[in-house]
């Protein structure tokens, strides 16, 4: 009988591991069918926390402990599998579980997340759709929801909750007001934002999305989330600020997806626009992410893999992205791909060493999240397979094709009025609230409470 590993509550570190370690995946970064190997690896092992294909399974969702963003995180990035690889093994899963969740009103709005869906959350399965249209992941049958037309009520969605009612404009981290974090405005909502608008401008050529990216930019280096730590003009990529005051109290924590969401808006506007402020912008973030890469050659996610730094659940998958952000970035601006490649190669390497884990009755070669150490840090799950894999796939990314465009072969229907519909989130809620989601989210809140003030001491030790 296989364990269904989401009712092992939160076992993220290795009380199941045998003492037995297997050997390290091997991984030459430079020869492909060695990438792809690995990355074979990695997906198969993460596959094994997802039950929702299975009789009694809500497909699309990972389970406890993992919230429904990072299912979409997921599905996203095994569309990135079968683009870099070839290998179609969870296609039919990944249009399964993409289409099962798309909600009513077509734009991920699914009434069972109410009390966790943040627009960071939303967006990641926006990001799922709008890969799947660039990459030309097979259309669904035509009598369902289309990627591009998904990707757009998302966008169209997240449009209607700009809000300036406080700051002058951005998006707030919750989109119901009952959520713990409504009265935040954090990067990773508006970078999210912007990033599928700037990729939907690619795709459809539709102006309004190109607006939105200039107002939405220019809204967060405004309120100096884009800044030199608050002290003016510059590239580092902060949290988040509170709209209590006006939102001049910057937190200062740095997470690579945010600069990674950010990093790939200038690299496809650049290319679309060719304006220059593009290329200051794209290098300048480059620039600001050298504190994202270990002794300057491993990616961490150094606001909580520091010593003495704990990554939460979310936190743990973080790096996946800023890796497929990268990679994915040269292919817009094919000048990145030799200044990324020393990086993809040397992270990538320290990754497939530390691979060794054995998870007693689940799966060999666990990947653990730390990279920088040579040995498995014991722990294991979702997030810390989705860093390995991203990082894996990147070392090929020189070998895959461009991503299209509806001028250039994008066969993905679209529908410019999709998700108009939804609730904005402003107002009234339309679920009652149970105390146990109010818990969860404070919980969260406390996390990064806990991590905000490991950061003060970091930057001050
Ligand atoms: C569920 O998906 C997995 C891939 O992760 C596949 O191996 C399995 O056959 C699927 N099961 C069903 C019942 O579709
Ligand atoms: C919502 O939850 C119900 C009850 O668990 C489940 O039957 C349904 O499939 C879920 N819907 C989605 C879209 O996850
Ligand atoms: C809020 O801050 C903005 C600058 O971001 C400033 O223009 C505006 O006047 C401030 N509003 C209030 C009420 O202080
Ligand atoms: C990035 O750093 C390089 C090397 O320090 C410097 O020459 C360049 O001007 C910087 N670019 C931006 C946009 O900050
Ligand atoms: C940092 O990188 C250098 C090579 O650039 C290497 O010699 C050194 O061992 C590394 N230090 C650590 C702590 O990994
Ligand atoms: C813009 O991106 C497309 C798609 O990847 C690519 O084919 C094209 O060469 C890029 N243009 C420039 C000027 O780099
Ligand atoms: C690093 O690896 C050594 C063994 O090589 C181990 O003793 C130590 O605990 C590890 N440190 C961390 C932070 O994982
Ligand atoms: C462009 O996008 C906007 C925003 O979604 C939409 O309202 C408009 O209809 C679109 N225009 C065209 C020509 O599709």
């Amino acid at each position: 009988m296989r364990i269904r590993l989401r009712d092992c509550a939160l076992a993220t570190t290795a009380i199941l591991s045998s003492l037995r370690h297997v050997a390290a995946i091997s991984l030459d970064p430079t020869d492909p069918d060695s990438v792809k190997s690995a990355a074979s690896t990695a997906a198969h092992s993460m596959m094994q926390w997802y039950g929702g294909n299975l009789t009694g399974g809500t497909p699309g969702l990972l389970g406890g402990p993992y919230y429904w963003w990072e299912a979409g995180a997921m599905w996203g990035a095994l569309i990135d599998y079968w683009y870099y690889t070839g290998d179609d093994t969870y296609n039919d899963v990944v249009t399964q579980a993409l289409q099962f969740q798309v909600s009513p009103t077509k734009d991920y709005m699914p009434a069972n997340q109410t009390t966790d869906e943040g627009n960071d959350d939303q967006i990641f399965w926006g990001f799922a759709v709008m890969t799947a249209a660039e990459y030309k992941f097979p259309n669904p049958p035509a009598d369902q929801p289309q990627w591009l037309a998904l990707a757009q009520g998302v966008w169209n969605s997240q449009q209607a909750r700009w809000d300036t009612s406080t700051c002058n404009g951005g998006l707030r981290w919750q989109i119901f007001t009952f959520d713990t974090g409504y009265t935040y405005k954090n990067s990773p909502s508006n970078a999210g934002f912007i990033n599928l608008g700037a990729r939907l401008y690619a795709y459809t050529g539709n102006q309004t999305y190109a607006n939105w990216v200039n107002r939405a930019w220019d809204w967060m280096e405004g309120v100096l989330l884009i800044s030199n730590f608050g002290e003016g003009p510059g590239y580092g990529i902060y949290d988040g600020v509170y709209d209590t005051n006006n939102c001049t109290t910057i937190t200062f924590l740095q997470w690579t997806y945010s600069a990674g969401m950010l990093l790939n808006t200038a690299a496809v506007m650049y290319n679309i626009t060719g304006d220059p402020i593009w290329e200051t912008r794209l290098y300048g973030i480059w620039n600001s992410s050298n504190i994202f890469f270990y002794n300057n050659t491993i990616l961490w996610e150094q606001a909580c893999e520091r010593p003495g730094g704990v990554c939460d659940l979310n936190e743990l998958s973080f790096k996946s992205y800023f890796a497929r952000y990268m990679a994915a970035s040269t292919k817009w601006v094919p000048a990145l791909l030799d200044i990324f490649t020393p990086f993809f190669q040397s992270s990538a390497t320290a990754a497939a060493a530390q691979c060794v884990g054995t998870i007693a009755g689940l799966y060999g070669n666990a990947c653990g999240f730390s990279w920088t150490n040579g040995t498995w840090d014991g722990t294991y799950g979702v997030g810390q397979q989705l860093d390995a894999m991203q990082i894996f796939m990147a070392n090929i990314v020189q070998d895959a094709r461009s991503p299209v465009t509806r001028k250039t072969g994008g066969t993905s229907t679209g529908d410019p009025s999709a998700g108009t519909s939804s609730n904005t989130g402003i107002g009234a809620p339309t679920t009652p609230i149970t105390t146990a989601s109010r818990a969860g989210a404070g919980i969260l809140t406390a996390f990064v409470v806990v991590s905000w003030l490991g950061a003060i001491w970091w930057m001050y030790v």
